[in-house]
């Protein structure tokens, strides 16, 4: 797999992916990220990116050429060129009127062979090159950010840990809040009592069965008080749909 980060700040990404895991990850070759500075495929000798938006209005846009350019170099073919739709190559366009990235979409991205990742800017990016290429385009979050870097980050670190071996120990992933669409149990190391707290029995049985049901009923119970609108949705057994309405009478807001 291999992540093609096209940006006017190459400099952001120096240190967000090329430490811990994610480091550890590009050195052992489990995936490739190559931070692409936009500017190199300006089209006058100011290098210039982006200019005023027609039809006035504040601010500036990216333009078309030199994102068409960069595409092209990196060897995307644009709509209509394609020899065969290729669901392995996907190309985003991070912006805030994206469609919302969650962990199911993670999760798609994360079979694809090559993920190009344009970082949007100012007003925007020009339109026409989402007529140009396939594109989708992609928000973190209800909230305006100055620029797409940030967001490109969480994109990569969110799919690039779902590529096999990029985590140590899989379980990790799979026990991850969202993989099963409710947020994930809360966790307890040693020491097994600190200050009169002590960790919860269950998770001290030993027992399996024992573990997974408290932490199950631990999961529903944080996504009850963090995120109700996710339990909404999600797929419960009867069992869990009459725990919810027990916690739900319960439940103490802080
Ligand atoms: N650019 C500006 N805001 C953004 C957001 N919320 N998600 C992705 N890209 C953005």
């Amino acid at each position: 797999m291999k992540f093609e980060v096209i940006t006017l700040f190459p400099e952001f990404f120096e240190l967000s992916l090329r430490q811990s895991l994610l480091g550890k990850a590009i050195d052992k070759k489990l995936f490739e990220i190559e931070i692409i500075n936009l500017r190199d495929y300006a089209t006058d000798r100011h290098n210039t990116v982006d200019d005023t938006p027609f039809g006035g209005g504040g601010g500036m846009v990216l333009k078309v050429e030199p994102i068409d350019r960069c595409l092209a170099a990196l060897g995307y073919t644009r709509r209509g060129e394609e020899s065969q739709p290729n669901g392995k190559e996907k190309i985003l366009l991070t912006s805030a009127a994206g469609r919302k990235f969650d962990q199911r979409t993670a999760i798609g991205y994360s079979l694809c062979d090559r993920l190009a990742i344009i970082c949007g800017h100012y007003q925007g990016v020009d339109e026409r090159i989402t007529r140009l290429y396939r594109m989708e385009e992609v928000s973190i979050g209800d909230y305006v950010l100055t620029g797409g870097e940030p967001a490109a980050t969480v994109i990569v670190d969110a799919v690039a840990r779902l590529i096999p071996k990029v985590l140590g120990n899989f379980e990790s992933a799979t026990d991850d809040s969202h993989m099963d669409e409710i947020v994930g149990a809360p966790s307890y190391t040693r020491p097994a009592e600190y200050e009169a707290l002590e960790v919860p029995a269950a998770l001290l049985s030993g027992n399996h069965r024992e573990i997974d049901k408290y932490r199950r009923r631990m999961a529903i119970e944080k996504c009850l008080r963090n995120r109700p609108d996710l339990l909404k949705q999600a797929e419960l057994t009867e069992d869990e749909q009459e725990m919810v309405r027990q916690l739900d009478e319960n439940l103490d807001v802080e």
